[in-house]
């Protein structure tokens, strides 16, 4: 028989960045799901890849005086490594900048246009050179991107536009019929009453060189999110391989950030209608980690390296955190802290020794061999064990990890509990032989299913510990029948026993000046330790704050104008619960001089001004007259 196929997709990555846990985040969240569906006997394909066209990623090859292929070449390499470390399984990785996508791309291209859906045109108005936006009087502030701060530029270009306006009516449609098609079901509501207020042709061209041109046209390359989303089909053979395409399509589902909603909700389906493509059948728009409340991004500056977690963690830590502690769909807050209380309390002690304790047990009073279960009259661990896969799976088809991995834990707890309550080492004194045999085996063969169903978030430590319980590796059996209970044959010999996981500390210790996170002692702060020269890059100064005005949206942020002696600064900060303008304006602070530029509320703040304090706060200033431009060191 042949298996039902699952094509599940990541959102391609932008490559003019490197990765942080955000991003990964969708990427572990679809392996999980890969894995699961393999582990349910589907013929699974799991795309990921490669963002790479476009004005940013040919500014950032420029000013490092590279070609954009070799910059892009270079950054793939660490999503390479990302996939490697975290055990990502994709089973295809596209790059938009690979020929089978540009051959797919025009041929999407071409069905829009034989379609009469691509027209030609005059485009007057504002256009980003960065953002490769196009902008309306509305949209531009002070002459400048609310999206990057830069100035925009008038333009009137030829141009080549999307139809969209025409699928207004379809998609609404389309919406109606399929309720499963955008969720969860709120950002369904979110993209309806986007296309409910009306939909305008989109400009799908832009001047920009990097990037697939236009047919016939030595100026324009498609805009890159029309040519990102197309990633979809050529990554699985359209243009290039037909039985492929003809196998996966149409995706499963298509997982992606709340962030990137309208393109996946309405301008893709819209391009497939036009294209006579068959829509996805679902789209998952999940939350954000969020740092302190913070969206995690590189413009914030606060985001986490993948790369120093799963050092430190290891991969299995860090998925099984990400899955258990943030509610799929939602908004979760990243935390170390936290990552390390799941790693310790719920790995390594619940379920690491669980395992362990059972099959040393099993060494000491059964040789290491599975004992056999004649005895079993007690079939509770059976029973829960039945009820926690009904859970679990169904669960796992929702999506909601978190209650899948919570229900496994009752079970956890639960067989914990057996063994506490039996007391096997007492059953040994006393020479129940037969009820010890029986309650060994129960627990042990509740800690395979237990595995089996933990296989997919934490798969190194899982396939470790069914080694150790004896458990040969079988990727045809299917999931649901390696859950039933009486898989495990007695007069199995369990392998050598070693700790799947290894308790870890938040700790920092001063060591001739080097930051040693794994060694045990004096605990300082959960920070890394910076050397001198590390200290001596920031360049601090004097600074006279001139001005300070509200940000508009934003409850506790000034848009502040900072005399730094050689010139003005903007800065965000904030201080607007704590301070008034005429208390700022006149004060010599303390300010950040070399700090990369970053947009916050539409406003880019070109450096900080130092403050102490969360709650009640306190500007920096100096107990002496000092002229603006200082050095403070
Ligand atoms: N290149 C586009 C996608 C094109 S798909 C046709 C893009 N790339 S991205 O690298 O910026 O983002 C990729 C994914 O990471 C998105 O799903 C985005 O929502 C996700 N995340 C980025 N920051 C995130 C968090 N802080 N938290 C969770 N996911 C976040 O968008």
């Amino acid at each position: 028989m042949t298996k039902s196929k699952f094509y599940i997709t990541t959102p391609i990555y932008y490559a003019n960045s490197v990765p942080h846990i955000g991003n990964a985040y969708t990427t572990i969240v679809a392996d999980v799901v890969a894995r699961y569906k393999r582990a349910m006997g589907y013929d699974v394909m799991f795309l990921t890849g490669m963002d790479e066209h476009g004005q940013k990623v040919q500014s950032s090859a420029q000013s490092r005086g590279i070609a954009p292929q070799q910059y892009v070449d270079e950054i793939a390499k660490v999503w390479a490594r990302l996939i490697s470390e975290y055990d990502i399984t994709s089973d295809e990785f596209i790059r938009t900048s690979e020929p089978r996508h540009k051959r797919g791309v025009l041929k999407l291209l071409e069905r829009m246009m034989n379609k009469g859906d691509v027209y030609e045109g005059e485009y007057e108005g504002w256009y980003c050179r960065f953002e490769e936006n196009f902008l309306t009087d509305l949209q531009v502030v002070d002459g400048k991107c609310p999206d990057c701060g830069r100035p925009v530029e008038r333009s009137s270009e030829h141009a080549f536009f999307f139809a969209m306006s025409k699928y207004e009516k379809p998609l609404l449609e389309y919406f109606d019929a399929h309720p499963n098609f955008i969720r969860p079901n709120f950002r369904m509501n979110e993209a309806r009453r986007f296309v409910e207020q009306g939909l305008k042709d989109l400009c799908i061209s832009r001047p920009v060189e990097w990037g697939i041109h236009i047919p016939g046209s030595e100026d324009y390359t498609i805009y890159v999110w029309v040519d990102a989303l197309i990633n979809y089909l050529t990554g699985i053979g359209f243009g290039t391989d037909d039985e492929k395409f003809e196998r996966f399509w149409p995706c499963d589902l298509h997982l992606l950030g709340k962030d990137i909603l309208k393109f996946h909700c309405i301008l893709w389906p819209a391009m497939l209608m036009s294209a006579d493509v068959p829509l996805p059948k679902s789209l998952y728009n999940h939350g954000w980690l969020r740092i302190s409340g913070e969206k995690m991004s590189k413009s914030v500056g606060n985001v986490v390296d993948p790369f120093y977690l799963v050092d430190n963690y290891g991969a299995d830590a860090v998925r099984y955190f990400l899955l258990r502690d943030v509610k799929f769909g939602q908004d979760g807050n990243f935390s170390e802290e936290n990552l390390i209380v799941r790693n310790n309390s719920d790995l390594a002690n619940d379920l690491g020794n669980l395992v362990h304790r059972s099959l040393s047990m099993c060494i000491k009073y059964f040789d290491g061999e599975i004992p056999s279960p004649v005895a079993s009259a007690d079939d509770s661990l059976r029973l829960k064990s039945e009820e926690t896969f009904a859970v679990y799976s169904r669960c796992m088809d929702d999506l909601d990890f978190r209650a899948a991995i919570e229900a496994v834990w009752e079970l956890i707890s639960k067989a914990n509990t057996y063994i506490a309550f039996n007391k096997p080492w007492e059953l040994k004194k006393n020479g129940q032989i037969e009820k010890l045999a029986a309650v060994l085996y129960n627990v042990i063969e509740c800690g395979r299913i237990i595995l089996h169903m933990l296989g997919p978030v934490i798969p190194s430590a899982a396939g470790k510990m069914l080694k150790q319980i004896g458990v040969p590796e079988s990727p045809d059996e299917k999931l649901e029948r390696l859950a039933k209970w009486g898989g495990l044959p007695s007069g199995t010999k369990i392998g050598d026993l070693v700790p799947a996981f290894e308790k870890k500390q938040l700790e920092v210790v001063l060591n001739e000046g080097k930051d040693e996170r794994q060694q045990k002692g004096v605990k300082v702060e959960s920070m890394p330790i910076i050397t001198i020269d590390d200290f001596a890059k920031v360049q601090l100064v004097v600074g006279e704050v001139r001005s300070a005005e509200p940000v508009p949206g934003s409850k506790n942020l000034f848009k502040v104008s900072v005399d730094i002696g050689s010139e003005l600064r903007t800065a965000v900060a904030g201080i607007k619960e704590h301070y008034s303008p005429e208390d700022l304006v006149g004060k010599k602070i303390v300010f950040v001089a070399n700090l990369a530029p970053a947009k916050i509320y539409g406003v880019l703040s070109e450096g900080m001004i130092l403050a102490a304090g969360t709650n009640a706060v306190s500007l920096i200033t100096l107990d002496r007259d000092l002229p603006v431009g200082s050095k403070v060191r």
